[in-house]
């Protein structure tokens, strides 16, 4: 007898789906550690320092938390560590330690671009 002739079996009931919840955060720092972009796993270690770095200067918590995430890749694909400040849609190019400290003195913690370190911008050509 195949099981669709047992007349005891009752469809399972449908999981309901769980709805993720996220904290809330200002901004979302988005990380490429695509294996083309940067090497020497600068990427990789960018983003392991955000940690320690967002603590330091206070945007682990509160109005400007910023949430940090890794990408495979953003097909941009040189001139790493890129990183990408979203909901700004701004894009930074060669995001040394230094250069992280200075995104996070001036852009995360004061809403001004580090300008020669932009590589696009959304919403401009
Ligand atoms: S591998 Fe980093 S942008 Fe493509």
């Amino acid at each position: 007898m195949s099981s669709s002739d047992n007349h005891d079996d009752q469809p399972a009931a449908a999981e309901p789906v769980v709805k993720p919840k996220i904290g809330s955060y200002k901004r979302h720092l988005l990380v490429c550690t695509g294996p083309r972009c940067s090497a020497d796993g600068a990427s990789q270690a960018l983003f392991d320092s955000l940690g320690d770095k967002f603590k330091a200067a206070g945007l682990n918590a509160g109005d400007l938390r910023v949430k940090r995430s890794r990408v495979g890749c953003f097909a941009a694909c040189k001139g790493g560590p890129i990183v990408c400040v979203q909901p700004d849609g701004t894009w930074y190019y060669n995001v040394t330690p230094d250069n992280m400290d200075r995104i996070i003195d001036e852009h995360l913690l004061h809403g001004r671009h580090v300008e020669d370190l932009v590589f696009h911008q959304a919403g401009e050509d």
